[in-house]
């Protein structure tokens, strides 16, 4: 019995969630979403585990799913996780909807998950890491017995609300590196390169250049050890955030499967 999970991560918290999936069933592959994926072999359970961008799905998880090639598993079990920071929108259901329109495949069991809220652009992120975790964690174990249970659920499309935000978003995303800011302290480690998860970065005279195929995760500046990368000048004063038990050597690994 084979199991694979896919994952997308800016700063590590829906891969962390991917591990504890894989963790918990037998035989469970992690492959990320930012590469192009044909399934040859026959798997009893395909998950998606994503973070929430603007309320919904990110571009290339959308884009992902989209050119994936299931072969023969469409009588598989599926099953989606979006974690989010605040309010999740239709990450979920829009799982739900690309995979059937695209595929006819049914998500058997969708659910969102609370994590810190990482989008260091909009807000400060000024909450207790420990205390959002702890809560994370425990809400976890449910969402993978159910997994393990091969539970079935239904997943509604919640509200229209945000969807011209949302839009603008998805046009616009692959160019807001141009907004990105390199300052002096940068030490040419490299760390921000390793962690793109779409390869945006290259180093140039040992300082990060970006290539604009970006999709906001946020990697590059939560990772970075001088806090060297900002958006405009937004976020030079707020402090930074990555998940507690995913660090950027692993991150990069996984990236690199
Ligand atoms: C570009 C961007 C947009 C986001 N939009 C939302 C959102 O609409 N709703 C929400 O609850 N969280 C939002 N978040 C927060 C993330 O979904 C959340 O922190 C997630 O767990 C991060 O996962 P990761 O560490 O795997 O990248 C956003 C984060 C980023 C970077
Ligand atoms: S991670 Fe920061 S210090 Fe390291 S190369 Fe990138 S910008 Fe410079
Ligand atoms: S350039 Fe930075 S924000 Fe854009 S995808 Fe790469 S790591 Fe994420």
């Amino acid at each position: 019995m084979e199991n694979i999970v896919f994952y997308f991560s800016g700063t590590g918290n829906s891969l962390k969630v991917a591990k504890a999936i894989s963790n918990e069933l037998e035989n469970c592959d992690i492959f990320s979403m930012a590469k192009q994926f044909s399934l040859t072999k026959h798997y009893d359970s395909i998950g998606f585990v994503y973070p929430t961008y603007y309320w919904g799905l990110p571009k290339r998880v959308i884009e992902f799913i989209e050119s994936i090639d299931f072969g023969n598993n469409k009588d598989a079990y599926y099953y989606s996780i979006a974690t989010y920071g605040g309010l999740a929108g239709n990450t979920v259901y829009q799982m739900y909807e690309l995979l059937f329109n695209r595929h006819g495949i049914k998500l058997n069991f969708g659910q969102k998950l609370q994590m810190f809220a990482n989008y260091v652009v909009a807000y400060d992120m000024s909450e207790k890491i420990d205390k959002i975790t702890k809560k994370s964690n425990k809400k976890l174990v449910p969402i993978i017995d159910s997994i393990k249970m091969r539970k079935n659920n239904n997943i509604n499309k919640l509200t229209k609300a945000f969807e011209s935000m949302r839009k603008e978003f998805i046009e616009k995303v692959s160019s807001m590196d141009k907004d990105f800011n390199v300052n002096n302290n940068c030490i040419g480690c490299g760390i921000c390169k390793e962690v793109c998860p779409v390869k945006n970065i290259e180093m140039v005279n040992n300082k990060p250049q970006y290539k604009h195929h970006c999709e906001q995760c946020v990697a590059c500046i939560q990772f970075c050890p001088q806090k060297a990368i900002n958006y405009k000048e937004i976020t030079q004063k707020r402090r930074r955030y990555t998940n507690p038990e995913i660090n950027y050597r692993e991150l990069s690994e996984y990236n690199n499967k």
